[in-house]
Formats: C-alpha cells, structure tokens, sequence
C-alpha cells in the first residue's frame, strides 16, 4: 500500500490480515500448544533454525505474532515481544542482558514491583542498582555500570526523564538503555525515536484499555529481542498466551481514541484540583509548574491520562479514597474506567520507607488513573469527596 498511515490508522490495522484458510477478518485466537510440522525432517530443520514455522506456544504463536508485529509498528522498533505480564517484561530484559557483577542506573521514582525486583531478585544474582538522575549520571557511572533504567512518567509522581539525554549518555558510554512506557504508551511516546534501546510496557495497562489481561511487551532492535527471546521466553517462559494476546489487539485497536479522552480529561481535572485547599501537591506533566513540563512537551504528544496529588497524611488519603463513588479502589491503570490508589499502602508497599520517602511517595499521596467517563461526573466525584476532609 502506498499511502502514508498515520499512528490510528495503524493501531487498527498493522500486524493483522484476515487468516488464510477461512478469511476470518478478526485475528483467531490460536488456542494450541503445539503445531503438527508434518513430518521428520522438517520437525528437526525448524527446531534448527533452517526453516520458519511454529511448532510450539511457548516459542512462537500466531495470534502473538500479529500482536508482536503491530507493537513493532507502533513502537517505531525492529522486534517486539510479548510477555505474560510487564513484570516478566522487565524481569525477562534484566536476566537476559545483565550478569553477576553488574549495576544498573537507576531513574525512578520506580514502579514498587520494579524496585522489589531490583532490591531482591538481582540483588542475590550480585546485580546491583543505584537511584540516579539524568543530572547525577555521569557522577553515579562506575565500571560496573552496564544499564540505565528509567519510568517516565513515573508511577506515581509523574516525574519526566529527559529521553534524548538518557540515550546520548548510554550511547556514549556503551550502556543499555531501557524505559518503562507503560505511563505514555506508545500513543504519546515511542523512546526508540529519541535513541533509547528498549521500550517495554506492562501491557495489563494503556495497551489493553479494559483492565482484564496482564501481560507485557518489549519493544527494541533485533539484536536485543534476539537475546531478550531466547532467555526470557524460551529459557524462562514468561511467554504470554493466544487469548491475551488476542485481547490486546482488541485494545489497540481503540488506543489512539482512548489516550485522547484520558489526557483531555485529566488535564481538565488536573486544572480544576491544582488550588484545592486540601491538595498540598499535585502532579501532572501538564501543569505549566510541573518541573518536567518543557521535557514533557518535547516527548509526548500529550500530558497523559494519570495524575497524583498530596493531602498531607494518611487519614485524609483513606478518607478521600473510602468516600470516592464512582472510582474504583484499585490498583493499575489505563483501564477505561477510573481507578483511584494510595501507592504507598499497595503498589508501593514492598519499598523501604527511606526510599519512597525521598521520592515523594507519601502516605497522603493518592494517584488516580482517570478513565473516559463523562468529565463532569469525574469532578463531580472527586469533589464531593475533597468537600467531605475535615
Ligand atoms: C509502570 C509500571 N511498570 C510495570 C508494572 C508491572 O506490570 P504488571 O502488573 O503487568 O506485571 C506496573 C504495574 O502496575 C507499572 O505500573
């Protein structure tokens, strides 16, 4: 096809063709574990890698291979692949790219699930990790130092890493660079565009849209997919399965409609609540005061649709959230509807207090993930519950 397609169009369409035998027009959910290859020698010339073709779910599926392929468009990538859930994404990356004796840079605050992995898990395999920023990077570089890792947005402070600056300075210094786009979504950031090596996402979020699958994707050059595959889902098995995958080509195909409703209204309530007198603090990257606004505008097309505010304890936090009506009390985000949390009692729960502390992860913080209802029910919700703190 000749015409130039723009990022909807291709959300709707890239990595999906009406099936061969029947022209089923929807991707079928391939819901087998294994492929009849046919006979001997082409059994043994696929598994050695002289021949393509699918012989089994955990290495290859095909309704994962239409997803894989419209992440790769999406992501401007070489390669993507799918996982069962974002913490297989990044548990998968690490194992697969690091080794004892390595360190990892650090640009958080990190997803709470995140940091766990990295206090625990890679910590007793000797990978070690340091909370940096993109201004203290080349004072925290040692010799050891093989990895910058960054969220941004971040969960749940919403803070904004510079992506050109984090990928000049891993290029420069033979680093891998890896970025947590679950907070953007490919919709508003594609970090292969600004250098980075690896894009990944919890998939359970933006790119599924209806909070009913977990899963997760990586997207990056072939090169690293390449290792990135053969350890995390061969070795490991972190492999996502046919009908998740089958969901989340649903899901994008609405991505682009949906991240325009979520930023339109978060931005609407961000405006509204910003001068509350029971909001000490409140974060979004569309707040011309929010320090990471000029970056954000650079890097995303749009401010996003999740922000978080401060009231100051954790009485008022509990308080707000139990007296909510039309959010959930939940955790993740991205969904269509909107969810409200308190990072530091659930997601956030595994990090050490001196860490969330310094990053502003109080426990009056509340983070909400605003969905598409009507914008005016939205606000009215949350303000009839700021109205009821004493
Ligand atoms: C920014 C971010 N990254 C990664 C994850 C982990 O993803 P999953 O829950 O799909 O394993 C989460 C989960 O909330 C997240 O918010």
């Amino acid at each position: 096809m000749s015409i130039k397609k723009s990022f909807s169009t291709r959300a709707v369409h890239s990595g999906q063709k009406p099936e061969k035998i029947t022209g089923a027009h929807a991707t079928p959910i391939f819901q087998t574990s294994s492929f009849a290859y046919g006979n001997y020698e082409r059994g043994n010339k696929i598994f050695a890698g002289q021949e393509t073709g699918f012989v089994y779910s955990r290495i290859a599926n095909p309704t994962t291979l239409s997803l894989e392929a419209k992440m790769v468009d999406l992501e401007n990538a070489e390669a993507a692949i799918a996982f069962s859930s974002g913490m297989a994404a990044i548990s998968s990356v690490c194992l697969s790219l690091l080794k004892p004796g390595d360190q990892i840079l650090a640009l958080g605050p990190l997803y709470g699930g995140t940091e766990a992995l990295f206090l625990n898990l890679l910590a007793q395999l000797d990978i070690s990790y340091k909370e940096s920023s993109v201004e203290r990077l080349a004072d925290d570089l040692s010799p050891k130092t093989k990895m910058i890792y960054a969220e941004t947005p971040t969960n749940p402070t919403l803070k904004i890493h510079d992506l050109s600056k984090i990928a000049k300075f891993a290029k420069d210094n033979e680093l891998i660079s890896v970025v947590d786009n679950t907070f953007a979504s490919p919709y508003l950031t594609r970090p292969l565009d600004f250098g980075i090596d690896i894009s990944l996402h919890s998939a359970t979020k933006y790119i599924s849209g209806h909070g009913d699958v977990v899963a997760g994707i990586v997207a990056t050059t072939k090169s690293y997919a390449d290792k990135i595959r053969s350890a995390g889902v061969k070795q490991i098995g972190a492999n996502i399965g046919p009908f998740e995958s089958y969901l989340l080509l649903r899901g994008l195909k609405t991505l682009a409609i949906r991240m325009q409703r979520h930023c339109e209204s978060a931005n609407i309530i961000a405006h509204e609540l910003k001068n509350h007198k029971a909001i000490k603090v409140l974060h979004y990257p569309g707040l011309k005061e929010h320090a990471g606004h000029e970056i954000a505008k650079k890097q995303m097309l749009d401010f996003g649709g999740m922000l978080s505010f401060d009231l100051g304890s954790k009485k008022s936090a509990q308080e707000f959230l139990d007296n909510l009506e039309l959010f959930t009390q939940a955790v993740s985000l991205g969904d269509v509807d909107s969810l409200a949390t308190s990072p530091a009692s659930t997601t956030h729960l595994a990090v050490p207090l001196d860490i969330l502390e310094a990053q502003g992860v109080s426990p009056g913080l509340v983070r909400l993930s605003i969905g598409i209802e009507s914008v005016e029910d939205l606000l009215d919700d949350l303000g009839q519950s700021l109205a009821k703190l004493g």
